[in-house]
């Protein structure tokens, strides 16, 4: 059995405590946070601590907090055995300064109150060292059968990727829902179209699975679309997106 230590409290932390505390073959030894309050969801079912000087001892140290205090969570850990690996997608292993270090980047969105099962979401593995990556692997292969080795350079970008594909596009929803709101409709309608947007998806081509306006090269409803935005950046990502879109499929505005 192997043991674990959490650093962090926030959605991703949520998320592998909640995948890996029914795990048989990995027990969660200590999630540490700096702030106790936000402690006081796992005291129930693990011991937590806030005090750097009483982290314990473990096989491996998962730094799941914000991107820019990796390093500093890091320096924690200086002094023990164990792999000590971060969670994300956009930053360089090399970010822990420590001999034994590595990566352990689930590709997903994750959220506190939205449940998730791992099963399916990739996660993607780098190590210093070549016996880490074994065990490493070993933890990931119990939450999900979508285990990769990917180096820092591919996972940057592939976190690129997935930032246009999420973080973006949830933005737009969030446009879709204010200009919903204004007119006094609910968002609820566009939730079938949203589903359908991301099922397409699944079995075609983006390229192909395109529709609209800026696909057709119907630039009166274009003009009216844009007549109807009030809100200049928004006219402006309407204006950017179609143009983008039009290019794509070779039609001119
Ligand atoms: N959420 C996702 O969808 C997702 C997906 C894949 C990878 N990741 C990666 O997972 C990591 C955590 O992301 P998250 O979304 O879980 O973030 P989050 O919900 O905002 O939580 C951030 C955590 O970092 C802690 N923290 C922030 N600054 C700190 C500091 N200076 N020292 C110590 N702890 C600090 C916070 O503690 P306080 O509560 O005390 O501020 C909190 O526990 C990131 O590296 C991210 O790239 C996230």
């Amino acid at each position: 059995m192997y043991s674990i230590i959490l650093l962090g409290t926030g959605n991703l932390a949520t998320h592998l405590f909640n995948a890996f505390i029914v795990q048989s073959q990995v027990r969660i030894v200590q999630v540490y946070g700096r702030n106790p309050e936000r402690l006081k969801k796992f005291e129930s079912r693990v011991e937590t601590c806030s005090d750097s000087t009483k982290i314990k001892d473990a096989d491996v140290y998962i730094i799941a907090v914000k991107d820019d205090a990796i390093s500093d969570v890091a320096q924690l850990l200086y002094s023990k055995k164990g792999v000590v690996v971060h969670t994300s997608g956009a930053m360089e292993m090399d970010c822990i300064p420590l001999t034994n270090r590595g990566v352990f980047y689930p590709l997903q969105t994750f959220t506190k109150g939205k449940p998730l099962n791992f099963k399916d979401i990739p996660i993607c593995l780098e190590t210093s060292e070549n016996s880490s990556m074994k065990l490493l692997r070993y933890l990931a292969e119990q939450i999900t059968n979508n285990v990769h080795e990917i180096d820092s350079e591919q996972r940057k970008k592939l976190h690129l990727a997935a930032v246009f594909a999420n973080n973006f596009t949830s933005y737009l929803y969030q446009i879709s829902k204010d200009i919903c709101e204004k007119e006094g409709l609910p968002f609820s309608l566009l939730r079938p179209l949203i589903l359908e947007t991301a099922e397409k998806v699944q079995i075609m081509h983006p390229h192909e699975a395109q529709t609209g306006p800026a696909r057709r090269g119907d630039l009166g409803s274009i003009q009216n679309h844009i007549g109807l935005l009030e809100n200049e950046q928004q006219t402006k990502i309407y204006k950017l997106l179609s143009e983008a879109i039009q290019e794509t499929h070779e039609k001119k505005l």
